[in-house]
């Protein structure tokens, strides 16, 4: 295991792809104080500013099917859920499948890409973007209304090293439970988290939007959508809006 501290990146998830390729063991992690061209999901733009949030991309190494990568940003959902509850005294909501939230606005992000042969995982570079000790006016005004941060929700500043201690103990934990024994024991505490189970949701997927509930996560991690005509869909990858 290895940590790499830099005071700038471009963004942590390229170094972190490149030390993958290399041969970096699971365990390493990448880190900054500001990126100056973070990314999301979806090529959007993720801001990091210096100081503020948590920055980070994970090397994990399971021995899962490139197939299963997915699960894995649900595994880390509930992990960095549980280290926020524990570090902030606060309790976030997992939107699925990459965002949590704390009174419906965004705190964190989770951006997982794999390097894979076509029937095995060789790295997960999990990218992990935390909005911690931002003051309103640290967020670009056009996210103003969907963005927040610890303080922000806790009147408190945070001790980010302490949070990345707990998010990467979690971390570690609960991918080694998956690769024990799949989804299904961390279900449960998933779906405690979780605010999109019930509600009625808009899905993108790449080739089509449609409307429909969202009705269960099943043991495998895959979102059931009731349709208004009564017809269920599985739904591995998509954006969702509650
Ligand atoms: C999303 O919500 O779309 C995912 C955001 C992921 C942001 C993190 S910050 C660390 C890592 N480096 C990046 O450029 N992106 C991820």
């Amino acid at each position: 295991e290895q940590i790499i501290f830099k005071e700038t990146l471009p963004s942590t998830q390229p170094e972190a792809h490149q030390l993958a390729q290399q041969g970096a063991p699971a365990g390493t992690i990448v880190i900054c104080e500001e990126q100056t061209s973070g990314r999301g999901r979806m090529q959007r733009e993720w801001k990091s500013q210096k100081g503020k949030g948590i920055w980070m991309s994970v090397i994990l190494r399971p021995n899962v099917p490139p197939y299963e990568a997915p699960q894995f940003t649900l595994v880390a959902a509930v992990a960095i859920a549980k280290a926020i509850e524990e570090v902030a005294d606060i309790r976030p909501e997992i939107k699925w499948p990459n965002d949590l939230l704390i009174d419906g606005l965004k705190i964190t992000g989770i951006l997982t890409e794999l390097q894979a042969d076509p029937d095995r995982v060789n790295a997960l570079i999990m990218g992990i973007g935390i909005n911690v000790n931002h003051e309103t006016d640290d967020f670009p005004e056009d996210i103003r209304d969907i963005a927040t941060s610890l303080k922000l929700q806790t009147g408190k500043e945070i001790d980010r090293a302490k949070l990345i201690a707990r998010i990467l103990l979690h971390l570690e934990n609960y991918s080694n439970m998956y690769v024990e024994s799949g989804f299904q024991p961390i279900k449960k505490e998933w779906e405690n988290y979780s605010c999109t189970i019930g509600q009625q949701i808009k899905v993108s997927t790449i080739n089509e939007v449609f409307y429909g509930k969202a009705v269960a996560i099943t043991n495998d991690g895959v979102l059931k959508v009731q349709l208004p005509d009564g017809e269920t869909r599985s739904v591995y990858s998509a954006d969702i809006e509650i």
